[in-house]
């Protein structure tokens, strides 16, 4: 162990390392891991980012689909940075966590502009760019450049804390730092490419969050929590997201078959995509179109969960007669006419997107 403050007795009896570990993971990888998806056949950092970024948020199934859409829309990185936002945008919309895309744009442009199209190789460099965080830069760093560097996502926290009985509590930034360097320390001398794709898919596959298997893990044999019984019990992490609830009315105005769209601020929950107005309360709508010409209809809500809230957006559909004046929406610019499909190839949030297909 590193020197510092010894850690509290409870966590520190739960941290020898069981040998053997690394051998185990990847001789289960070779036999029952997977090996065939798309950004497996590869060493190419940037269908390896690509497919990382899709993943951190995505289950697999989902992300095969976006996956191939992208690199044959963007085949390198050149091809993406030199895309427009919208365009990216418009081709992750439904894998949501748009923060991703943006960064994704953000990241690509980065890697022309400061290292000359090619991506640094060594996770610390990759971890500089933007939205690429440790464990992905450790992921893109072992898969392509062989790099002897731990990951430590979701799936391999579970792993990792059950194999060991890790009970320190990860919502403490000393305990998680604890489990990177025991991550650290459990790392191959060589074969770090399939050790880290099988703890990926140990995680994804085995020792899942409600039901792990533990009769087909390699771990099995020293494992603390299935020695306890309790595999439940990992990991730890006390602090609870605690999940508000918003409420808002969204206006959508239709006048000759189109339909008037806003795009969203940079920053914020759906950035940068396009949407319809967004009022703070039903009667602050009816405020708005009080006087205008044309009829309104309010549908029934739509729900959406997102990370820290759940939301319920309520649209009032506005048919603003084909003659007479233009209607000037409100808004303070940002806004511009659609028609039906336009709006569908535009990047929208993936509520939306449902509302206008099914129009
Ligand atoms: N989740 C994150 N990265 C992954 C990978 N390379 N394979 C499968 N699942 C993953
Ligand atoms: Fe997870 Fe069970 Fe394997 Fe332990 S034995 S790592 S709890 S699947």
């Amino acid at each position: 162990m590193t020197a510092g403050r010894p850690p509290p007795a409870a966590a520190a009896a739960a941290t020898p390392l069981p040998a053997d570990f690394a051998a185990r993971i990847v001789r289960w990888q070779r036999s029952h891991g997977r090996h065939d998806l798309p950004w497996q056949r590869t060493r190419d950092p940037y269908r390896v980012w690509l497919s990382e970024v899709m993943l951190q948020q995505t289950q697999v199934a989902t992300v095969l689909g976006y996956y191939t859409r992208f690199v044959e829309r963007f085949p390198d990185v050149q091809a993406l940075a030199a895309a427009p936002l919208d365009e990216v945008l418009a081709l992750w919309s439904g894998l949501g966590y748009y923060s991703r895309a943006r960064n994704l744009h953000r990241c690509a442009q980065a890697v022309v502009a400061e290292h000359g199209g090619a991506f640094p190789r060594r996770a610390e460099q990759l971890a500089a760019l933007p939205g690429i965080g440790r464990s992905t830069a450790a992921a893109i760093a072992a898969f392509c450049f062989g790099e002897r560097a731990a990951i430590l996502d979701g799936n391999v926290k579970r792993v990792l804390t059950r194999a060991l009985g890790f009970d320190g509590d990860l919502a403490q930034a000393a305990q998680e730092r604890r489990l990177w360097t025991l991550a650290q320390a459990l790392l191959p001398a060589r074969g770090v490419a399939a050790y880290t794709q099988g703890l990926m898919d140990l995680g994804a596959t085995v020792c899942t969050l409600r039901r792990p298997a533990c009769t087909a893990c390699p771990l099995q044999a020293d494992c603390i929590a299935r020695r306890e019984g309790a595999p439940g019990r990992y990991p730890v992490k006390t602090r609870k997201l605690r999940r508000g609830q918003r409420a808002h009315a969204l206006l959508w105005l239709q006048h000759r078959g189109r339909w008037w769209l806003v795009q969203r601020p940079d920053r914020g929950v759906w950035a940068g995509l396009w949407s319809l107005p967004e009022f703070a309360s039903a009667e602050d709508l009816e405020r708005v179109v009080a006087g205008w010409p044309g009829a309104g209809r309010w549908l029934p809500p739509l729900q959406h969960a997102l990370t820290h809230f759940d939301w319920t957006l309520t649209p009032l559909v506005w048919r603003w007669p084909a003659r007479g004046p233009v209607p000037a929406p409100p808004g303070d610019g940002g806004g511009r006419w659609f028609t039906p499909a336009e709006a569908l190839a535009a990047g929208l949030p993936a509520p939306l997107r449902r509302l206008f297909a099914a129009a």
